[in-house]
């Protein structure tokens, strides 16, 4: 079976006892592979998501963490505290946290060696805007995003991570990649990782694809052979579109 990975990213968005309705809501469901899907809510849901998806196989995510253990960081929360809650994934380097919260590739880099030494998969976004894609330079950015943000990891940390690919200019804007672009910036980004870390570490990679994939697009983006699945944000928010997506990927 190929390693897929449908994530629906809920944002800043819904409330616990919402959170509760959509997991009542989703194990109503009939779902094929369970262990390909995954909720990624705001802190204060996931002790909750957690307890109401138990024993589903549905895997509950986290949609930003801090490198660091403990310390003087207001507001912030750390690989212990989501390991506590029995987190299965966190977003790391999003593109709405690099460019509102000063997240950057660094940071992005010390967050994965966090994530992946406390075993918490981490899902790495990259992706570029739309001035770089129409100055021809996306691959460009991609790959420095990809260097920088796994510098220091082994072929074997490398296989752990899932990678999503989210063109900045296809984010919430309801303007989808094209499957053949979305297919060619994935393909690329596995080329990439094989020329780093080997064939089998990018092979056995999931790589997704995530920026307004819809029950409408998701069919051709997800039969494209380096797309694994997508990271969806809107059409997550509902269990019925987010399932529609889910039954065109298994
Ligand atoms: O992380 C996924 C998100 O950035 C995509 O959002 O609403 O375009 O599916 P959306």
């Amino acid at each position: 079976m190929k390693k897929f990975l449908i994530a629906g990213n809920w944002k800043m968005n819904k409330s616990i006892a919402e959170a509760k309705l959509f997991a009542d809501q989703l194990k109503g469901e009939r779902i094929a592979h369970p262990e390909q899907l995954a909720v990624i809510a705001p802190f204060t849901q996931l002790e909750t998501l957690k307890r109401e998806l138990d024993g589903t196989g549905i895997k509950v995510g986290a949609q930003n963490v801090h490198f660091e253990k403990s310390g003087a960081y207001t507001g912030e929360i750390s690989v212990p505290m989501l390991k506590e809650l029995d987190i299965d994934l966190c977003i790391v380097g999003h593109s709405e946290r690099r460019e509102y919260f000063a997240e950057t590739d660094s940071t992005v880099n010390m967050k994965l060696k966090a994530l992946l030494n406390a075993g918490i998969t981490p899902i790495l976004c990259v992706g570029e805007s739309l001035e770089i894609r129409e100055t021809g330079n996306a691959m460009l950015f991609v790959s420095g995003q990809i260097t920088e943000d796994l510098d220091g990891l082994t072929p074997a940390e490398v296989e752990q991570i899932v990678i999503a690919y989210e063109p900045i200019w296809a984010i919430g804007t309801g303007k989808t990649a094209t499957p053949d672009q979305a297919e060619e910036m994935c393909g690329f980004i596995r080329g990439m990782i094989e020329g780093m870390y080997g064939r089998e570490t990018a092979e056995g990679m999931i790589i997704q694809y995530g920026g307004s994939m819809k029950p409408s697009n998701a069919d051709e983006l997800l039969k494209k052979p380096d797309i694994n699945g997508g990271l969806i944000g809107g059409a997550s928010l509902e269990v019925g579109t987010f399932m529609e997506i889910a039954k065109a990927a298994f």
